[in-house]
């Protein structure tokens, strides 16, 4: 009985601390967010509040990932710019990276950035911006540039550079970010008609 109290007792703290935090914990994220997003836009004139006009897109779709995807569609003024992607490539080392994907209205990247991973320190970690700059090759890059066999590892035979004694994780977000580039290719227009998401609503690019 007198475990069976503390364990409701402790439940009960939990849910309430959830409950708390939640919004806040909601509202950094988008702060957060907001203020991670600027880098993958780079060179890219824009006026409209990035995180406003968000699509979520729920797993069956064809981006990268079994996670959510998340579209940010950029504006300046009514005008499309830019469509920013978060998206998992799903064969990292070690489980998916998060990673934030910018894309320009003519298909080029503006920027890519991880946002999140469980890579080894000192190995695969290096494909954050803050430990090298790795990750600002693909800038410019597009669909056709280089061709389709050629968007790959250098050990693979394609354009991009791995880092030394790690290709697992560079393997994983080149083709998470071919992939995405070849989604934003034949979704573009359903990307910016769709309205400003709810959570589980939208239909864009799913299966
Ligand atoms: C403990 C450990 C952690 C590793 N972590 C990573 C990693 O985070 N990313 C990665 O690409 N390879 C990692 N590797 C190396 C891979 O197993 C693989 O050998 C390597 O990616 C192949 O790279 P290479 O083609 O340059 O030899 C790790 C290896 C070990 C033993």
């Amino acid at each position: 009985m007198t475990l069976a109290i503390i364990a409701a007792f402790c439940t009960s703290l939990v849910a309430i601390t959830w409950q708390l935090t939640a919004e806040r914990i909601a509202s950094n994220k988008k702060e957060w967010l907001e203020r991670n997003l600027q880098p993958a836009l780079a060179g890219l004139f824009f006026d409209s509040p990035v995180t406003e006009s968000m699509l979520l897109i729920p797993p069956p779709h064809e981006l990268p990932g079994s996670e959510t995807a998340i579209i940010y569609r950029v504006y300046a003024g009514e005008e499309p710019v830019a469509a920013l992607f978060v998206v998992s490539a799903r064969d990292g080392y070690a489980g998916p990276i998060r990673l934030l994907i910018g894309i320009a209205m003519d298909g080029t990247v503006t920027g890519v950035r991880v946002l999140e991973h469980r890579e080894t320190p000192g190995l695969g970690d290096r494909v954050e911006i803050t430990k090298s700059d790795w990750v600002l090759q693909f800038d410019g890059h597009s669909l056709r540039d280089p061709a389709a066999p050629r968007w790959a590892i250098k050990g693979d035979g394609g354009d991009f550079d791995e880092l030394t004694g790690a290709s697992v994780t560079p393997r994983a977000i080149v083709n998470a970010i071919r992939e995405t580039l070849s989604y934003f290719d034949a979704n573009r227009v359903a990307v910016f008609a769709a309205p400003a998401e709810i959570e589980g609503e939208s239909s864009v690019g799913s299966k």
